[in-house]
């Protein structure tokens, strides 16, 4: 019997009962975020898209925030930005597919420049890095000359490429310190720079670049939680506002809160940032109840299984980015992999 994915007569894969048996386990995983009544929409994507994958010989990155059925149906490597930096220089697939944010296929382009990766929909942004521009940095440099600039990873390439290093969310401090400068130009996002300035006595120069996602959560809205859940444990992403992260448990980038939760397994948590990261992380920790406020990443939220297939199957949109913007954007990410090796927070 053919394993081929049926097709419909518009081309779109079909729910088949060969369908529903090879795509069964993923349903199992996912049963506690995915109703069941919409597995046959989601698994013909699945299914077909694992067969594309095959044949293009192609590796699939999501970030935390993706939904489920793309996070535990289609993906090969997930996780916070830094482990996908990390993850997308290792791979040794022809094709990365990035189910995440341009920034995030741009990141993997530097790091792979001799691979094809795609991006399903070029409109997945990022307000981090639509508020700074390479000609921002320059300016910065004319009137900071002594400053070192740390750019957080999300940033297009341009920016990266006029940035002495880079930093996710799991690394700032230890990248800001390791320059050992008495301060820093620390770039786009106000808030992660002050959570920064908290953690060290390194002077931070900040931009006032904010997420549109985490910038929505209050300090209010955390002692309305903690007023209807006595047990509650709040864990927020340095993104956040700083009376939202003085108002917290614990403060982590993605990867770092879900460790927190699987060191601690606090009975009832609330994830103070992307909500779909809430669904992965119930699937992983089903004795821990989570209560879910609802702010998604509209950017995030472009990419679709069925955008994700079209992409194998086009092989479409192709990230490209200048050889010499390349070069000089490939030296700041390497300099805070260097940072980081082996720190994995
Ligand atoms: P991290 O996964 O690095 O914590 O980043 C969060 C984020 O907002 C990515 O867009
Ligand atoms: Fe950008 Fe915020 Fe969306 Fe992350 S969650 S991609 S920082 S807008």
């Amino acid at each position: 019997m053919s394993t081929t994915p049926r097709v419909s007569v518009d081309g779109e894969p079909v729910y088949t009962p060969e369908v529903a048996r090879r795509t069964a386990a993923v349903l199992e995983r996912v049963r506690r975020v995915v109703p069941e009544m919409e597995w046959p929409v989601h698994a013909p994507y699945v299914d077909a898209i694992r067969d594309w994958k095959a044949r293009r010989n192609a590796v699939i990155l999501a970030h935390n925030y993706q939904t489920p059925e793309i996070f535990y149906g289609v993906a090969d490597i997930t996780g916070d930005s830094l482990a996908l930096a990390r993850r997308a220089a290792e791979t040794d697939a022809d094709v990365i597919v990035m189910a995440g944010v341009h920034f995030m296929a741009e990141t993997a382009k530097i790091l792979s420049p001799e691979k094809t990766v795609l991006i399903p929909d070029l409109e997945a942004g990022c307000s981090l890095a639509e508020s700074i521009t390479g000609a921002d940095v320059r300016l910065l440099r004319e009137r900071y000359p002594d400053a070192p600039v740390v750019t957080y990873v999300n940033t297009s390439a341009d920016v990266k490429a006029e940035s002495d290093v880079c930093c996710t969310s799991a690394n700032a401090v230890e990248v800001v310190e390791s320059l050992a400068a008495r301060r820093v130009i620390f770039l786009p996002d106000e808030y992660l720079g002050r959570y920064v300035a908290s953690r060290t006595t390194t002077e931070i120069i900040l931009w006032k670049g904010h997420c549109e996602v985490h910038e929505r959560f209050t300090g209010e809205e955390i002692e309305v939680y903690r007023k209807q859940h006595t047990d509650i444990a709040v864990l927020a992403h340095p993104e956040c506002p700083p009376d939202v992260l003085a108002a917290s448990d614990f403060v982590g980038s993605t990867s770092g809160l879900i460790r927190h939760v699987e060191e601690r397994r606090p009975a009832k948590v609330v994830l103070i940032t992307e909500c779909s990261m809430s669904d992965n992380v119930a699937v992983q920790f089903p004795e821990v109840e989570f209560i879910r406020p609802c702010n998604l990443c509209p950017h995030m939220k472009r990419i679709t299984l069925p955008n994700i297939l079209r992409s194998l199957q086009k092989m479409e949109h192709r990230v490209e980015i200048e050889p010499e913007v390349t070069a000089r954007a490939r030296t700041a990410v390497e300099r805070m992999l260097a940072v980081g090796r082996g720190a994995g927070r």
